[in-house]
């Protein structure tokens, strides 16, 4: 068969596919694994009930059940979800939102390639723009969407700060972050995948000041964040104005299956999303909006988030910090701080093999996690700490997340205890110093 130009970006794996073809792969593997790579959320027994109580309701209601399953919905998604949310984060958060400040996407993994190609590539004036993420690393789920012949992400280096306890966190280099009109948007996750950093208010601040005199939008990724799932340890506040495309998502809460995904920002942003659904899959699913309208009516939606799905993250965070320090007490590891999400971000000061031929090694052993390197842009000039780290996903059960653990503790140990010796292993690029 003969592909045209187009079919190149998607004959080549990337950091995207490999993320889920490893989940995938994972699920069918025939030996025992310890799937601690991917971002599958937990599977919580009390969130599932609620949520099959609500759909045992909907199926029970002919009417609502065969409008959901029968007909198309509005292109920029379901009108009375919209509405509801548009309430709640008016009322919570004082935003002042209407549905048309709202659409729904078929995930909001779906909403990238159209926002990030909005915002970069070629202007009607002639210059390129890039999106700029002012704190790397950051997604990997967002590198593979641009569609321009040129990179169109730029990524700054995160400044450490060593903290007490093995910790470290990554900040905003605000001295080094230069925004200017070559750039068409600046990109955060909060809380950030794949570290578990939540940037901080004072932080974000000065980020949407930055983006506002450029007169540049900020994209807040927030699909770990508030008001759902509310996967976040730490004081932080919820932000949107109308310089500001934040992304929610139902998936992390629990129903990644039904692809839901959320864009909250100013009309002529949903507009083009309402458009992107239309031409590309004429309306996006209404699974998920019609099965968390009344959970959001009622109210029952931040209970679950408050009281079930932080409270049961908090305690596998502190359940897999505590087997980290039982099994890695004797290497050079730190971690990131975690402040939310569902990650692990573990950095081996000095690795003697790259995190790429550690992923590798780990995975011939059926441990899988995430190497550093695919979080950063390709463009962005290497710096050793970027081939030093893993991520690791504790979301899965504490026997898994002991057992994955203990391993890498070993393939670690073993690294540095060798380190004397030269190490070449399979993959293993070259690390600046
Ligand atoms: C930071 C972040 N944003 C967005 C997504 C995409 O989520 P979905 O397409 O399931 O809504 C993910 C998925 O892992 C993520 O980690």
């Amino acid at each position: 068969m003969h592909f045209s130009n187009f079919a190149n970006r998607y004959q080549k794996s990337s950091g995207t596919v490999r993320l889920m073809e490893d989940l995938g792969s994972a699920t069918s593997a025939a030996g025992p694994i310890c799937q601690l790579g991917g971002g599958n959320p937990a599977h919580i027994p009390e969130v599932e009930a609620i949520l099959r109580e609500a759909m045992a309701d909907l199926i029970a209601d002919t009417q609502a059940f065969g409008k959901m399953i029968g007909e198309y919905d509005a292109p920029g998604g379901n009108v009375a979800f919209r509405e509801t949310l548009a309430a709640l984060l008016t009322d919570e958060f004082g935003w002042s939102l209407t549905h048309e400040n709202i659409a729904i996407t078929n995930g909001s993994q779906s909403s990238f390639g159209l926002l990030f190609n909005s915002f970069s590539g070629l202007y009607p004036d002639g210059s390129h723009k890039r999106i700029l993420l002012p704190l790397t690393p950051e997604y990997v789920g967002y590198f593979d969407v641009g569609l321009a012949d040129r990179p169109i992400f730029e990524g700054r280096r995160a400044e450490i700060d060593l903290l007490p306890k093995r910790q470290f966190k990554y900040r905003v280099d605000f001295e080094g972050l230069q925004l200017n009109q070559g750039h068409g948007a600046a990109c955060v996750s909060r809380p950030t995948n794949p570290t578990g950093n939540v940037i901080t208010d004072e932080e974000m601040a000065k980020l949407r000041a930055a983006c506002r005199q450029e007169h540049i939008p900020l994209i807040v990724d927030g699909a770990y964040g508030l008001p759902f799932p509310g996967m976040i340890f730490t004081p932080a506040t919820p932000l949107w104005d109308d310089n500001t495309i934040l992304l929610l998502s139902l998936s992390k809460l629990g129903l990644p299956g039904i692809r839901t995904g959320i864009v909250v920002a100013t009309p002529e942003v949903i507009q083009l999303i309402q458009n992107n659904n239309a031409i590309n899959s004429l309306a996006p699913s209404r699974i998920g909006p019609t099965l968390l309208t009344p959970l959001l009516q009622r109210g029952q939606l931040q209970t679950i988030c408050e009281d079930l799905i932080r409270p049961h993250y908090e305690q596998k965070r502190d359940h897999a910090l505590a087997v980290i320090a039982e099994v890695m007490s004797d290497l050079p590891i730190r971690v990131h701080k975690p402040e939310g999400a569902l990650f692990l971000w573990l950095w081996f000061e000095d690795l003697p093999v790259t995190s790429e031929t550690l992923y590798q090694q780990l995975m011939a052993r059926g441990v899988f996690v995430l190497p550093s390197r695919p979080f950063y842009p390709e463009t962005e000039r290497s710096w050793r700490h970027q081939e030093e780290c893993i991520r690791v996903n504790y979301a899965a059960p504490d026997e898994t997340v002991v057992k994955g653990l203990t391993e890498i503790a070993q393939v670690v140990r073993e690294h540095f205890r060798g380190a004397a010796a030269p190490v070449t292993g399979s993959g293993g690029a070259s690390i600046d110093p």
